[in-house]
């Protein structure tokens, strides 16, 4: 893939297809004042800079440490890494006097019916998503911030993530076996649908874990009707081809697929739903295994709109209480502001914003 330039707008790495790696990450800002937090998105910004362009390390001096980890050898290889940053909405808490900055339509994540949140995986105020082909690079790249950022912020929750080749064709798949990322608006549409008038975007992050065990004792033609496409190709239950749209005028009771399929509750294509549509960029994760000796894996999903309450709030409500939700537990995320982009190298971060 084309790296996306770094200068720019917009954050525009948003609209490349999922790496195969990613790290998804929260912080806490621990600045002291206003003047803090904006060193600390002056650094964050540079940093990001040279990770993204890559290039050779800053000199060591004769007796400190090394200023960089050395993960990714001498140089940092160009063109290799994207970086996506956000704010949470407590940025915008008394503590920077910045309340009457916030977006309009930023607010905590609500806990959702079928969710199961542990606050330990929740929120944060500042988010980070670092995709690379390689894991090492976006590990490299955690750890160059982190450390640049250190006293200014610190990490709340971090998981890494992971997209299947092509299996054997068309969009990644997901631990349930299917394809996952099929229907998202393309252009023109998309830039309507993603961005907000100042160049930025709401993120939502959830983390959401599959019960895989129980999933794969059901048989595949009740796995492909809670979905509504076939698990082989990615085909609507009514089509031949991944890309194939459904025909749901035709089929309105849901014979072929059903009412409560996953992919028609998200987006009937009924009139009045289409500016509710969403940018996905789900991605896989695995955790190891818990206490009870099950496996822990499942998505992180995020997605990208310009209306939080008008967009992933109305397909989420909509999902509520579908099949699907007896294999899968929501367990963490959060809401966020992907900030316009960084123009030049004069600008920074959440400059215009904060
Ligand atoms: C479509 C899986 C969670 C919104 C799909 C598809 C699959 C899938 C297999 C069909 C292929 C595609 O078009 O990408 C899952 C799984 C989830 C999950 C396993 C949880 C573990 C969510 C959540 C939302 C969501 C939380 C938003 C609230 C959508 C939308 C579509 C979709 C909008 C496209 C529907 C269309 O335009 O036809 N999902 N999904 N999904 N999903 Fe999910």
């Amino acid at each position: 893939p084309v790296p996306v330039p770094f200068h720019g707008p917009r954050q525009a790495a948003v609209l490349a297809e999922p790496a195969r790696h990613s790290i998804v990450a929260a912080f806490d800002v621990v600045a002291q004042n206003r003047e803090e937090l904006t060193g600390l998105l002056r650094e964050l910004t540079d940093r990001a800079a040279f990770l993204t362009a890559g290039g050779a390390p800053a000199a060591l001096g004769i007796s400190g440490p090394p200023s960089d980890s050395g993960v990714l050898g001498p140089e940092v290889p160009a063109g290799e890494l994207a970086v996506l940053v956000g704010v949470g909405a407590s940025l915008f808490d008394d503590r920077y006097g910045l309340a009457g900055r916030k977006p309009a339509g930023l607010k905590p994540m609500p806990v959702f019916p079928d969710d199961a949140l542990e606050p330990g995986w929740c929120h944060g105020d500042l988010s980070l998503v670092l995709s690379a082909a390689e894991p090492d690079t976006v590990l490299h790249a955690l750890r160059d911030l982190t450390r640049a950022t250190r006293g200014g912020m610190q990490v709340r929750w971090k998981i890494d993530g992971f997209t299947s080749p092509p299996r054997p064709a068309g969009t990644p798949r997901n631990l349930l076996g299917f394809k996952d990322g099929t229907a998202n608006p393309r252009p023109p549409e998309l830039d309507r649908l993603v961005w907000t008038d100042d160049g930025g975007s709401y993120q939502v992050v959830r983390l959401i874990r599959m019960l895989v065990e129980f999933w794969d004792r059901v048989s595949l033609s009740e796995q492909e009707n809670m979905i509504g496409r076939r698990r082989d190709t990615g085909a609507p239950l009514d089509g031949a081809d991944e890309q194939d749209e459904p025909r749901y005028a035709e089929d309105p009771v849901g014979t072929v697929i059903p009412l409560t399929s996953h992919m028609r509750l998200a987006n009937p294509r009924t009139p009045g739903t289409d500016g509710e549509r969403i940018l996905r960029r789900a991605v896989n994760y695995d955790r190891g295994v818990d206490t009870n000796g099950n496996l822990d894996m499942g998505l992180v999903f995020t997605c990208y709109q310009r209306d939080l309450a008008g967009q992933f709030e109305a397909v989420q409500k909509r999902l509520e209480g579908e099949p699907l939700t007896d294999y899968v537990s929501p367990f963490g995320g959060g809401y966020f502001y992907l900030l316009p982009g960084v123009t030049d190298p004069a600008d920074h971060y959440g400059r215009a914003l904060l």
